[in-house]
């Protein structure tokens, strides 16, 4: 299989066939990364849920593997998280992967009542390749809220038990258990003062991290939201704040963890060595996810990120950088100090651009990405802002809303120093000042584009100018 289809990404995750949507089970085991994944088997839209799954060892090179969870007469299976249960709290078995996820009921629904959704368990003692149904679903019931899904779970070693957070309507609802079982209530998140009218939460995480160069812990509150992000339809955005097993109380106002309009119902990995934090999204929005111009298969995973807790003594940020070893699939085909504006480098295609700009930052310029049809992707920094363009990028009018209007990314008065573009056959990933910023974006040209050109406000030049190409993983 070399998946070489029109649009079909090289070095991005993408199911073998039909549709996809968000990451689900995000697990480490014995030296293997498992990605689970919301899919419908038989076409390429949304249908009935499954949990489509496949592994890697560095994250890059993905294995597809069987369909691990299928509907059952309970429901659909929703979203949901991963864990390893090391000292068999549940009983299936000493460091079995413990799958926790929302069936979904149609049956209820058209039945006249709201509450659809419920948490259900499986277990795996084989790393994964087989799977078992608890046979006491659900586990945790639903007393009438509409939504009420996407369990994160995780061991919380401050109070010796797991702790699960659930997006329930505009909320997140904290549960803990000592067995995965049995569950309690302990709180509601939603601060007072926050943003208003973002629609239903959808796929939360939290956990803690040390901020970088300081003994400070702080907890990490995510929160996906299916509409009405900044730039239209779904986005991601976290909170940091303290969390004592039982309330999280956010310590400033939640930030967009990614401006762009395809970076969606993103979690973190569970059980990776060394603690680190690594997130994976969904690369797509549901405003047009089901009529993006992809035969064969539908929707892609991002790259995974690595996060990074900093201060500026005021306020807390996550950063987006690249994992280590994405380095791995990048061969050198430029690379130059002091580059004079306007540059324009050929023959682009699945690459990464590195830019470097003067040390305090540059405020104005254009940076795009155009083929030989006249078709371009055009990323401008003005204003504060940085701002995407794919009005004229190629096929987009599969949907009124895809380029309806240009993606706007507020800097919070920051010059940029660096920008890292990663460009696969469909998308962009655009990172700016070592990932305090990410922006990402899809798009659909006639033919691949080729042609990077770099503009700066009074042609101040780039200090340096890396580009690389990029492998592709299948
Ligand atoms: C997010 C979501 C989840 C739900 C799943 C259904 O994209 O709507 O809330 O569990 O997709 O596929």
């Amino acid at each position: 299989a070399y998946y070489n289809e029109p649009y079909r990404p090289q070095f991005h995750f993408t199911p073998e066939a039909h549709w996809m949507n968000d990451p689900n089970g995000l697990v480490y085991l014995n030296g293997k990364y498992h990605l689970f994944y919301q899919y419908y088997p038989e076409g390429t839209v949304w249908g009935p849920m499954h949990w489509g799954h496949a592994e890697s060892t560095d994250l890059l090179h993905w294995k597809h593997l069987p369909i691990a969870l299928y509907p059952d007469k309970l429901g659909m299976i929703f979203s949901g998280s991963a864990v390893i249960d090391k000292e068999n709290t549940a009983g299936f078995g000493k460091n079995a992967m413990v799958a926790i996820f929302t069936y979904h009921d149609d049956e209820i629904w058209k039945a006249g009542k709201k509450n659809t959704e419920s948490q259900g368990l499986a277990y795996s003692v084989d790393e994964g390749k087989t799977w078992t149904k608890h046979n006491g679903n659900p586990v945790l019931n639903n007393s009438g809220e509409q939504d009420f899904r996407d369990p994160k779970v995780f061991w919380n070693e401050t109070i010796s038990k797991w702790n699960m957070v659930l997006a329930v309507g505009d909320k997140i609802k904290i549960f803990s258990s000592a067995n995965l079982k049995e569950w309690q209530f302990e709180s509601d998140f939603k601060p007072d003062d926050d943003v208003q009218n973002l629609g239903v939460w959808e796929c939360p995480d939290l956990f803690p991290m040390k901020v970088k160069g300081s003994a400070e812990t702080k907890w990490v509150m995510i929160v996906n939201h299916g509409d009405k992000a900044p730039n239209g339809g779904s986005g991601t955005r976290y909170f940091i704040g303290n969390f004592d097993g039982k309330k999280f109380i956010n310590s400033q106002k939640s930030l967009w963890m990614d401006s762009g309009t395809d970076f969606y119902a993103a979690v973190t990995f569970s059980n990776v060595p060394n603690d680190k934090k690594i997130l994976l999204g969904w690369m797509s929005n549901w405003l047009y996810a089901t009529k993006v111009p992809t035969e064969v298969w539908r929707s892609a995973m991002t790259l995974p990120r690595e996060l990074e807790l900093t201060t500026n003594g005021y306020f807390y940020f996550l950063n987006q950088k690249m994992i280590p070893q994405f380095s791995s699939l990048l061969s050198p085909v430029f690379e130059s100090k002091e580059v004079k504006t306007p540059f324009e480098k050929e023959a682009l295609n699945l690459s990464q651009a590195q830019i470097t700009f003067e040390t305090n930052g540059v405020s104005d310029a254009i940076i795009s990405l155009s083929n030989n049809n006249g078709e371009v992707f055009t990323i401008t920094l003005s204003g504060g802002n940085l701002v995407t363009d794919r009005s004229n990028s190629g096929k987009i009018d599969f949907n009124e809303n895809f380029a309806n209007k240009p993606q706007v990314m507020p800097l919070a008065g920051d010059k940029i120093t660096n920008v890292q573009l990663i460009l696969d056959k469909s998308s962009i990933e655009i990172l700016l000042n070592n990932g305090k910023y990410s922006m990402t974006n899809l798009f659909f040209p006639n033919e691949d584009y080729s042609v990077l050109s770099i503009i700066t406000n009074e042609n101040k030049p780039i200090q340096n100018l890396k580009i690389s190409s990029v492998k592709r993983i299948w």
